[in-house]
């Protein structure tokens, strides 16, 4: 029961139709072709009907759903099949395999791929390399199997021209741990002969138009299949497939699989070998045959590594032993000497095919396997055999083929029911009989010791003497006449459909086949002559030799006559029967939907055929013989509890059963059902239809019901994780600025007793709440610092202090040198060492000046060199007090020149540089220009900054008036009386000491030059 599948697409199980009727069946199966649905059940059978186009539901999306799911779970799906095979055989330890059967062309081959895909991809979750190599080589030799197996028929351009069954090994883990591949019945008269239109094996093809110049050139081969007598027929026949690329893909899979290089090549020259021996030709002169083709024939001889002579004589001769165990060279006639040829090119085909096989068995072969370490070792088979067949001519392949089919029809139909029957049984539930058709008959018609077909083909094969294959069907027609299934145109003569003498027709289970005996009889024995066995295993290729063992026994040794094909093919499929019967199987039974490949036609006859042989309705009935459905009561009540109010959403009852029986009679379905041990009985689908119908109304309230409790449950999830994420910040933030704080007490606890007061204490870097606190703190700090650093300055030094404070804030770093780190002398004229001589005539002019303008303070004083009102430049001493600004004269004993109130004064100007320029700013614009000079005391210093300090701080602290400092990096700017003058300073080598020169625009300041 899928439930994701809309009813639009018709029934997804045939099992849930309204009535079993051909006509419902037919309608669902086409509605479900044209909606895409290709995979349809009946039960746990998957009917597949060939879309003839790519499907998009292969991919990995797909695996993924159907990877350990229930069949019901998703819409019918060979993936569906595979996980249950592959579920049993890892939950039960049980063997399972897969049947995939239909006709020709119908997709089985294809299903068999996808299945391998299926499994191969849900495996080895550890990607373990020697799972994974198995594998590989599992897929693999797909490619090369369909390379030398497959060829076009007009029915299928890859129609698998052999029987494939490939068992998977398992461990306990259920990992692939290797595998088995068995082969049926390759069909090897394709190889000298094909139907119009029809091509010989692929492989063939594949080498002519893929192989390389080189490898071409070796062989003595042409890249143009209509050379060749063997690939003539089919040289012209398109294909879906690209022979040129798949030699390609060949070769590399061949190469995985683990063929050396010399093996890959002796297949090539067996297949070339088989290419020239088709264009040998006999020429008969009455008395002897002559091969014609000597090309031919020599490269035979090379490519099969044999000698030339050795190989003419195979050809045209047989060794034969007389009576008294001497051997004679018998001479073929023409006719037996090109049966020989085609002989000879089937068997060499036919061995490398087997051998082939049996290298990939070599290499997949389970190894080390100890079932006390390993566990249970487990299989999966998947079985591709070749469908059905009817053709205009039907021979001995076909009739193998289809006995083939009947025998697992018989299985089938034995399985399903014995499989029904058992459920029933174990569930305690009466059983009711149904009705289909055994055909029992048609197996034994075929294979009955003495009175079937193979025994009466066998007997003639075996009868000395010239039986022909006209003779045969006598005998058949004569021990056969009664048989209902058995008829040829002497037993209803009326049948103009059939010839005389040369058709007889079997009644299959699948329809009418009509076979013609021409060759029955050289097909059955399959006679080869032995020369070529012991030409082969005397090649000096050892991987040729290896085909050919038998070629070892004299001639004189071979006795025993070789069994007959038919009954090689007989016991092959019974024992595959065998194998079969002791598993689980699941089918897939293949439909093929129309002859022309088309993706939209959908023949009805003919899928009505196929549906009516295949007994699909019978199994559709078997599979509602009472009951249509059944299922485990927990998993019953698990879909079904919503639509009774007793069992939603969890019951109270003593087990699911009784639960189960609540949810039946709440319905009123009691007269529906019946109640096994560990399952419940649907009779009817319609039951289950309701019970559906009601479970579809119910979901989208249910889903609105989750929907709402699991989005509040979200919500309050939200909410509750928002809150603790808030929490957390909080909490966090405190930590963070509490552990700032412990932080800063831990470094600055002691700056107190600190040489530095804590100034080379580094801060820790504050978290961003605490960005304000931080500078606050910081500055905090700086003050409390300066506080400490200020108060231990004697008074006697403060007016230094201050004074530097003031030039450090008007010169705003813009000047190189202020004379920071020095004394400041102030009064440098009374100073003994910087002026011993004068200074204390300096003192005595000063005192006076003292008494008479009653200043209080001496802010500066010193030499300078001065700009007089003529422009000419002269040494004075320079008077600054906080009253007046005097110029002396020097050289007489200090004479006022001039007193200039200190009011006067509004600023001043320095430059940039180490000179000791400065220019004092009038209000009347008569500045004053002079450069300082130093004393002994500091001969090199500076003192300007002293100069700037003092008077700054002057104004600023005792007058409260501003005194602008501009500090010119390039000409220095001034006015004398009234006019613009523009001072630059020079250095001059040569000059003594620093004087003015008049200027075009003002005056130089000449520097020394050092
Ligand atoms: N599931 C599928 N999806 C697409 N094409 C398919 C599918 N099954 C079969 N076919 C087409 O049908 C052709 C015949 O299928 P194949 O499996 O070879 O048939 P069979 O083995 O039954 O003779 C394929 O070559 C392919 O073109
Ligand atoms: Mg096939």
């Amino acid at each position: 029961m899928a439930e994701l599948e809309g009813l639009e697409f018709g029934k997804s199980d045939f099992v849930l139709l309204d009535e079993v009727t051909m006509e419902q069946f037919m309608e669902n199966l086409k509605l479900r072709f044209e909606k895409g649905r290709i995979y349809t059940y009946i039960g746990e059978v998957v009917v597949s009907v060939n879309p003839y186009r790519q499907m998009e539901i292969y991919g990995k999306d797909a695996i993924e759903a159907y990877r350990g799911r229930e069949l019901y779970e998703n819409p019918p799906h060979l993936y569906a099949v595979s996980d249950a095979a592959y579920k049993a055989m890892k939950r039960r330890a049980k063997d399972t395999c897969i049947v995939i059967s239909g006709e020709s062309g119908a997709g089985k081959t294809e299903a068999s791929k996808y299945i391998m895909q299926y499994i191969a991809a849900i495996t080895n979750p550890s990607q373990r390399a020697e799972v994974e190599s198995v594998k590989n080589v599992l897929l693999k030799s797909n490619c090369v199997l369909e390379a030398f197996g497959n060829a076009k028929t007009t029915r299928n351009d890859n129609s698998s021209r052999f029987g494939k069954y490939m068992d998977i090994n398992f461990n306990f883990n259920g990992d692939p741990t290797g595998g088995h591949i068995n082969n049926y019945l390759l069909e090897k008269s394709r190889v000298v002969q094909q139907q119009p239109g029809e091509r010989n094996f692929h492989s063939f093809y594949q080498l002519l138009r893929g192989g390389s110049d080189e490898m071409l050139k070796a062989f003595n081969l042409h890249s143009d299949p209509a050379a060749y007598a063997f690939t003539r027929e089919g040289a012209a026949a398109a294909t879906s497939n690209n022979d040129r690329t798949s030699l390609k893909a060949v070769m590399s899979a061949l190469e995985v699989i683990g063929f050396s290089v010399e093996e890959i090549r002796s297949v090539y020259q067996i297949l070339a070998s088989i290419l020239h021996l088709g264009n040998l030709q006999f020429e008969s002169d009455n008395e002897s045959v002559q091969i014609r083709g000597a090309d031919a024939l020599a490269h035979v001889a090379e490519l099969t590594a044999t000698d030339p002579d050795g190989v003419s004589s195979s050809l045209l001769f047989r060794t034969v032993a007389t009576g008294g165990g001497e051997v004679i060279q018998k001479g073929h006639t023409q006719h037996e000497a090109c049966f020989g040829r085609d002989a000879f090119a089937k068997a060499l085909y036919e061995r490398l095919f087997g051998w082939i096989v049996g290298r990939i068995n070599c290499v997949i072969e389970v190894k080390d396997y100890d079932p006390v370490l390993h566990g249970k070792n487990t299989v999966i088979g998947v079985l591709d055999i070749y469908g059905f067949e009817i053709f205009d001519n039907n021979s001995f392949e076909q009739f193998c083929i289809n006995y083939c089919n009947e025998k697992l029809q018989q299985l089938f139909i034995e399985l399903i029911l014995q499989q029904e029957q058992s459920e029933y049984q174990r569930e305690g539930i009466a059983w009711q009989h149904i009705n289909y058709f055994n055909n029992q008959i048609i197996v034994d018609l075929v294979e009955q010791p003495h009175k079937g077909i193979i025994s009466i083909l066998d007997e003639a094969c075996l009868t000395v003497g010239n039986v022909t294959d006209t003779l045969c069907l006598d005998s058949m027609d004569t021990k056969l006449a009664q048989h209902p299934h058995y008829t040829s145109r002497k037993l209803s003569p009326s049948d103009k459909s059939m010839d005389f003498q040369k058709h007889f027709r079997i009644r299959h289970y699948a329809g009418d086949v009509t076979y013609s005996v021409e060759g029955l009889l050289d097909k059955n024995k399959d006679p080869l002559f032995q020369d070529f066995k012991r030409l082969m295993y005397n090649s000096a290729n050892p991987v040729l030799k290896e085909m050919w063992p038998d070629g070892q026994l004299s001639i004189t040794e071979v006795t025993k006559r070789p069994l007959t094909a038919a009954t090689l093919f007989k016991n092959s499929i019974v024992a595959l029967v065998d194998k079969l019967a002791c598993k689980e199987p699941y089918y897939v039974r293949c439909i093929k939907p129309n002859e022309m490949k088309s993706p939209v036609l959908f023949e009805d006859a003919r899928c009505r055929h196929q549906v009516s042989y295949l007994g699909l309705l019978e199994n559709v009935m078997v599979r509602r013989a009472g009951f249509a459905y059944r299922q485990h009561y927990t998993r019953f009540l698990q879909r079904y509890k919503m639509t009774c109010e007793y069992t939603w959403p969890n019951h109270l009852m003593g087990s699911d059963r009784d639960a189960v029986e609540v949810v039946i009679s709440q319905h009123g379905f009691q007269g529906d059902v019946a109640y096994g041990h560990t399952k419940l009985f649907v009779r009817t689908p319609r039951t289950l239809f309701t019970l559906e119908q009601e479970r579809a109304a119910l979901i989208p309230i249910l889903v609105l019901f989750l929907q709402k409790v699991w989005r509040g449950a979200l919500a309050r999830m939200r909410c509750r994780r928002m809150r603790a994420i808030y929490a957390i910040m909080r909490s966090y933030k405190r930590y963070k600025v509490k552990a700032h704080f412990w932080e800063v007490e831990r470094r600055f606890a002691s700056v107190r007793t600190m040489a530095d007061y804590g100034k080379s204490v580094e801060w820790p870097r504050p978290p961003a709440a605490l960005a304000q606190f931080h500078n606050n703190t910081v500055m905090l700090h700086r003050r409390w610092w300066a506080r400490q650093i200020v108060k231990n300055i004697p008074p006697s030094d403060m007016l230094e202090v201050r004074a530097k404070v003031a030039a450090l804030t008007a010169l705003g770093g813009e000047r190189k040198d202020w004379g920071i780190s020095r004394a400041w002398e102030r009064d440098y004229l009374a100073n003994t060492r910087d002026s011993p001589q004068t200074s204390s005539c300096f003192r005595r002019v000063s005192k006076e000046l003292r008494n008479r303008d009653e200043y209080s303070q001496v802010l500066f004083s010193g030499f300078c060199r001065k700009v007089n009102r003529f422009n000419k430049s002269t040494d004075r001493g320079l008077l600054i007090t906080d009253k007046y600004v005097y110029k002396l004269e020097p050289k007489k004993q200090y004479k006022v020149l001039k007193r200039l109130p200190l009011d006067n004064f509004t600023g001043l100007s320095v430059t940039s540089g180490v000179d000791q320029m400065v220019a004092l700013h009038t209000s009347s614009q008569d500045d004053v220009l002079l450069c300082l000079q130093r004393g002994e005391l500091a001969p090199n210093q500076d003192r300007v900054g002293e100069l700037v300090g003092s008077l700054v701080d002057h104004f600023t602290r005792v007058r409260k008036a501003p005194f602008p400092v501009k500090v010119c990096r390039a000409a220095l700017q001034l006015q004398m009386r009234g006019k613009a003058k523009s001072v630059t300073v020079e250095t001059k080598p040569g000059q003594n000491l620093a004087d003015f020169r008049k200027s075009r625009d003002g005056f130089v300041l000449l520097v020394p030059g050092n």
